[in-house]
């Protein structure tokens, strides 16, 4: 018995990191994943499980794509049971002025635009079958500000009130929105960071080390599952101790 037999999950972001590890592990419990991702990476993981990874190619970002990628799910499954919204991207870092509109706008574009379309098409297919659990990929920056990221850090602090907000809004149809907050995890949106950086951020984890996407993946099984049953609209810190101080 799986934690999540019988339960059809879309996972944004799948081909990589975080949702990568969300992908393998909730496929492990008995779920169909609907693993979706932007560059065609998600193929490889479908091959690295014994569960049932469907790859499916879509940029959150693009709203005809993904009314085409729910639709999808509606025709195969005729249900969407979880929701783990986790695609995000970052830019080089830089200071507020230096921004480019567009530079603004492509962290925007996905972190937030992309997060909004993949929540109200889900939202409409979940209301169709009776409810669902969303699980959103938010940050420790959400909480923290640090410099040189602020498009970043703005896109994370509304995906954490979008996620309170719709709690609430669905919150009698059964549907329940929460979001898991990583501080530094070790996946490969830390593969272009300059020397010493990744030093320097793991002297600030009490803990002494990054996070494993897996440990992310532990945290958003328990929200999306039925274990979870009571909690809506929680924003859960997951950062080895660093936001405690
Ligand atoms: N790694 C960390 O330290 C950390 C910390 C806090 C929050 N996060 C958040 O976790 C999430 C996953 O990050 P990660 O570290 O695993 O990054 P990652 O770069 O390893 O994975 C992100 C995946 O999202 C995909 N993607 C990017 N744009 C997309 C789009 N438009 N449509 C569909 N897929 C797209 C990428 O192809 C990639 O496979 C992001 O939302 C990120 O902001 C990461």
């Amino acid at each position: 018995m799986g934690r999540l037999d019988n339960k059809i999950t879309i996972v944004t972001g799948s081909g990589s990191g975080i949702g990568k590890a969300i992908t393998l592990r909730f496929a492990a419990e008995g779920s169909k994943v609907i693993a979706v991702d932007i560059d065609g990476s998600q193929e490889k993981v479908s091959e690295e499980t014994q569960g049932e990874v469907l790859p499916y190619k879509c940029d959150v970002s693009n709203p005809d794509q993904v009314s085409k990628m729910i639709n999808e799910c509606r025709k195969n499954f005729g249900k969407l049971d979880i929701l783990c919204n986790n695609a995000g991207i970052n830019i080089a870092p830089k200071r507020l002025h230096e921004y480019s509109i567009e530079e603004w706008d492509k962290v925007m574009n996905v972190n937030l635009r992309g997060a909004f379309f993949v929540m109200k098409n889900s939202i409409e297919l979940m209301l169709e079958g009776g409810g669902g659990s969303i699980v959103n990929t938010s940050s420790i920056g959400a909480f923290r500000a640090s410099p040189m990221v602020s498009a970043y850090l703005a896109s994370k602090g509304a995906i954490n009130m979008l996620t309170r907000a719709t709690a609430l809004e669905y919150v009698n149809d059964g549907i329940r929105v929460n979001a898991v907050c990583p501080g530094a995890v070790k996946t490969p949106i830390f593969d272009d960071a300059p020397p010493g950086f990744l030093e320097t951020l793991v002297s600030q984890i009490p803990m002494g080390r990054l996070c494993e996407p897996d440990e992310v993946a532990s945290l958003a099984l328990f929200l999306a599952s039925d274990e979870a049953s009571h909690i809506t609209g929680a924003t859960y810190i997951i950062d080895g101790g660093r936001s405690a101080g």
